[in-house]
């Protein structure tokens, strides 16, 4: 059996890669989470306490990162300041997370020669064309456009540079956006769901034209242990399901599942830099592991998303007037 390390396990990505790795393997999980406000111990409820253990701690806290190494086999990490709008708002704490973390972790994996996989985002290759016949691959450019990317840009380098230089044995994937149960409602798809059942309009940025290549959380979560156990070390891996929408459509289909008109949203004030289009092109991990999503009807996965949020307002509710209370005074 092996030990698991998961950072920013009660997180969105990470809670969900938690129940995954239970249900599926035979490994006991480590969760190292600070529980910002993004993170929440509910998120993991229900799973066996012999297979599970919860550490409150900080991924920058170099001692207590050094003690989890030293009992470890592998480590997959999620833990970040994960959204774009924040780090428009207040840019510090992801240059302490995402680069002084990532960094606080690396040289633990260094002085343990533990494998480490790094969780990381499409965004660190900036944004496509509408009608751009180009996908990202592992090759495309870096080209970060946001506070939240730039730290998450410099997290995948330093990576790189810790296996080249030190011979860490680490892997890094590049997802694009994920939806699913336990995501925080400052989150596109989760804050108009949330904002139909309160009966608050959908708030869409710009004409909501920009482009997003969605992928189902548990489909994240298998690929990276596909990563985990077949992946070559020093390689990067894109993940993705070939689900490019545009928002608005988005939004509409959301409102049409919850037996709202379609156009019942309101525009509202842009994103600064919006990045227009993200799109994967997953062929490597697809072709040289074997990897296939699961979840290919992006409705189906809506539906049930949906009905996840329905069933657990007592997990999102406590989070949702301070959200709204945040767009407000941005005027979004
Ligand atoms: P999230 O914001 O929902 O969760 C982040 C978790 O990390 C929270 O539980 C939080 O408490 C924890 N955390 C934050 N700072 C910490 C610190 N200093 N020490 C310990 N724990 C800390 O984020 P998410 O959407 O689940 O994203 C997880 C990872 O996946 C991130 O690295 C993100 O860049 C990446 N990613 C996200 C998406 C997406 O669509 N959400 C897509 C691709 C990649
Ligand atoms: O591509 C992967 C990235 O996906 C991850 O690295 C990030 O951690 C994750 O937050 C996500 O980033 P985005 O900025 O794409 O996700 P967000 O949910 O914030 O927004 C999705 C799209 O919806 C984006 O084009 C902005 C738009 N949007 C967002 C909100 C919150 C709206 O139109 N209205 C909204 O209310």
């Amino acid at each position: 059996m092996t030990r698991l390390l998961v950072t920013g396990g009660a997180g969105f990505i990470g809670s969900n890669f938690v129940h995954h790795v239970i249900e599926n393997t035979e490994h006991h999980v480590t969760v190292l989470d600070a529980l910002t406000y993004a993170g929440n111990r509910r998120s993991l409820e229900g799973l066996p306490e012999d297979r599970l253990t919860f550490v409150h701690g900080d991924i920058t806290d170099a001692g207590l990162v050094d003690g989890l190494f030293a009992d470890t086999d592998a480590v997959v990490h999620y833990a970040a300041e994960s959204h774009n709008d924040n780090s428009l708002n207040d840019p510090r704490p992801f240059l302490d997370t995402n680069i002084i973390g990532t960094y606080t972790l690396l040289e633990a994996a260094r002085r343990h020669d533990v494998r480490l996989h790094h969780i990381s985002t499409d965004e660190v290759y900036g944004d496509l064309e509408l009608d751009d016949p180009e996908r990202f691959t592992e090759s495309t450019p870096y080209n970060p456009s946001s506070p939240y990317s730039s730290t998450k840009a410099g997290s995948d380098l330093l990576v790189r540079a810790w296996v080249r230089s030190f011979g860490v044995q680490a892997t890094i994937s590049n997802c694009s956006n994920n939806y699913g149960p336990y995501q925080h409602v400052e989150k596109f798809i989760p804050r108009q769901i949330t904002n139909v059942i309160r009966g608050i309009r959908p708030k869409l940025y710009g004409a909501g034209h920009n482009v997003r290549d969605w992928i189902h959380a548990d489909d994240h979560s298998s690929a990276v242990l596909t990563i985990l156990e077949k992946g070559a070390i020093g390689e990067t891996y894109l993940i993705g399901a070939d689900g490019e929408k545009d928002n608005k459509s988005v939004v509409e289909l959301i409102l049409t599942e919850m037996g709202q008109p379609a156009d019942a949203y309101d525009h509202v004030t842009d994103r600064a830099g919006h990045d227009l289009r993200y799109a994967i092109d997953s062929s490597k991990l697809r072709d040289e592991l074997g990897w296939a999503p699961q979840f290919s009807d992006f409705e189906a996965g809506l539906a049930s998303t949906i009905q996840w949020y329905r069933d657990n307002e007592a997990w999102w509710a406590p989070s949702k007037d301070a959200v709204e209370a945040f767009y407000a005074g941005k005027g979004q």
